[in-house]
């Protein structure tokens, strides 16, 4: 079976990466579709955050990265997968995922979103979280992939250097 995993990914930290290597095991082909998402002002540009996730996703089974930039049912369409991978950490996250998911089958009725929860050591983690600690100076290599990591210390040190 193929699913789809969208999200902005800004950046991808590890408990995305843990729910990947999750459906790793149940899906033979995931596809992380990095969203555009202008609307959110992502600290990285759609670029890094396709190139991070590729870089952090390098080597698990069945996994693909892709992008897009459109409403995600019609991205949905175009790749004839209509299984949507999200995850839930917390009940807050809840009432959003229910309305995303209740949306995209309203606009189309084969669409059915899949929820996985991430270990719990991660339910706490989020791509925010990651970004203001890197911005304002503090350590969150324990968060985020190796590649991410890498990259956020090489941004800072040269955002620091103007
Ligand atoms: N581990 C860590 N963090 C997680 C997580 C996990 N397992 N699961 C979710 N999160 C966090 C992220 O860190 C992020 O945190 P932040 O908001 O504090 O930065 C947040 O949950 C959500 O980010 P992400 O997982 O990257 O997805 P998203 O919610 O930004 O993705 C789209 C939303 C892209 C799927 C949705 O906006 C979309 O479909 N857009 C296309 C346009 C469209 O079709 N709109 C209509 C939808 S009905």
């Amino acid at each position: 079976m193929e699913i789809l995993y969208p999200g902005t990914f800004d950046p991808i930290t590890n408990g995305h990466l843990d729910v990947i290597e999750r459906a790793s095991k149940l899906f033979d082909r995931i596809i992380v579709a990095v969203a555009k998402s202008e609307n959110k002002k992502p600290l990285f540009s759609w670029e890094e955050r396709i190139m991070l996730v590729k870089e952090s996703v390098n080597g698990i089974k069945g996994v693909e990265v892709d992008s897009f930039d459109c409403l995600l049912i019609d991205y949905a369409c175009r790749k004839n997968i209509f299984n949507i991978l999200r995850s839930l950490r917390v009940a807050s996250d809840f009432e959003y995922e229910l309305q995303l998911a209740l949306m995209n089958r309203k606009l189309h009725k084969n669409c059915e979103t899949i929820f996985l929860m991430p270990n719990q050591k991660y339910i706490f983690l989020s791509s925010s979280m990651v970004r203001e600690i890197a911005l304002l100076g503090g350590d969150c290599e324990c968060f985020v992939p190796k590649p991410v990591y890498e990259y956020m210390v090489k941004k800072i040190n040269t955002y620091a250097k103007h």
